[in-house]
């Protein structure tokens, strides 16, 4: 048996599934940002340094520093996401440090987060639980109006991203009967969008035709503030924004107003900036706005399924081998 300073070190920004763990340990020395909450800069800086490899997230960017921290030794960075905008892949292509990261294995439950936010914003599910809890029933419930909300069936589904999660929530969503799928990106994307029906448009058409609009992009260039002021004025007043992205695709204040001035109907987000949102964050206090804490791929089958694809690649990194799951 080597000893912990003959094999590679591997340093894990945060607790990840203990089998996974395990599995990490029979064939490296395993260092684990341990604590309740995620590491700081100066604390991911000191655990890089020397490492062979690193067990990421997307709350650890990769960059310059980091790489310059880290150690001519680096050789693969395991990212537990399929989102890579935290990492400069460029820099790392460079170095000739191998990226790996876990597409498709989070598809699905990605896809169904979606779905949850979609529903539980269309039939105002934040209002129905509080007003139950605060004994507001008794009182309004002769009203027939109270609580109304919006029927996905027969509405306009406007598909921001049309990638491997995108089409899986609009598949999903076909299920509901809705009236058309629509969407919108860098590239039409036929193969996908016949089989399912749903038509390309430009981003200002998808605005002011959708009923529901549900972000699912890769985060680039082309789409950081993507939603601003004047994005909300195209769309309807009774519209429903979900992201299951990144916050950076939305201006947050120009969200906040739009909310707040009914410009549309109601938001249902996974993911927000800065993370976390801080509880005094104004939009937390919107009767229209869902946030959950981007827990998107967060069931137990997806989360071990990930971190089993993060291990695998960290291995065929460290031995040479050609990774599982390479991002090039
Ligand atoms: P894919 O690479 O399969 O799809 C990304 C899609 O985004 C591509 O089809 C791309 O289209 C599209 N896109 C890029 N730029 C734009 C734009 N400006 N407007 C519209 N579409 C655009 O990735 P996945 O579907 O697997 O994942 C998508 C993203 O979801 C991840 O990158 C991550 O950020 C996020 N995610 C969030 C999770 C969560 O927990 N909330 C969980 C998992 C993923 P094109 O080819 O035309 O550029
Ligand atoms: C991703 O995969 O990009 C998510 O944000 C983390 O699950």
């Amino acid at each position: 048996m080597s000893s912990p300073s003959q094999l590679p070190k591997v340093w894990v920004a945060r607790t990840f599934p203990p089998e996974g763990m395990a599995k990490l340990a029979t064939k490296c020395h395993v260092v684990v940002h341990e604590g309740a909450l995620a590491p700081s800069r100066q604390e991911i800086l000191d655990g890089v340094r020397g490492a062979h490899a690193l067990f990421i997230y997307p709350h650890v960017k990769v960059d310059k520093e980091l790489l310059d921290t880290a150690g001519q030794q680096l050789k693969v960075i395991g990212t537990f996401s399929v989102g890579l905008d935290h990492i400069d892949l460029d820099l790392c292509k460079e170095r000739g440090i191998k990226i790996g990261y876990t597409p498709d294995v989070l598809t699905t439950s990605t896809a169904e987060q979606a779905i949850t936010l979609v529903m539980a914003t269309a039939r105002r599910m934040g209002e129905c639980i509080s007003s139950v809890k605060e004994g507001v029933w008794g009182t309004t419930w002769d009203n027939a109006m109270w609580l109304a909300g919006a029927e996905i069936s027969g509405s306009v589904i406007g598909m921001v991203g049309l990638g491997r999660i995108g089409l899986a929530i609009a598949k999903r969503l076909a299920a509901f009967e809705v009236s058309k799928i629509l969407y919108t990106g860098r590239n039409p994307k036929p193969e996908l969008a016949n089989p399912i029906g749903a038509e390309f448009v430009t981003f200002d058409q998808l605005l002011e035709q959708s009923d529901f609009v549900i972000v699912a992009c890769s985060v680039n260039d082309s789409n950081k503030g993507l939603f601003d002021e004047a994005a909300f004025k195209k769309m309807k007043r009774s519209a429903i924004l979900v992201n299951i992205s990144r916050g950076v695709v939305i201006d947050q204040d120009a969200l906040y107003d739009a909310l707040k001035s009914g410009e549309i109907g109601a938001a249902g987000l996974d993911v927000t900036t800065p993370e976390p949102l801080p509880p005094s964050s104004p939009l937390l206090a919107l009767p229209n706005c869902l946030v959950t804490p981007h827990i998107a791929s967060c069931t137990v089958t997806t989360r071990n399924a990930m971190c089993d694809l993060v291990v695998e690649n960290i291995f065929a990194g460290l031995e040479g081998r050609p990774l599982k799951t390479p991002v090039f």
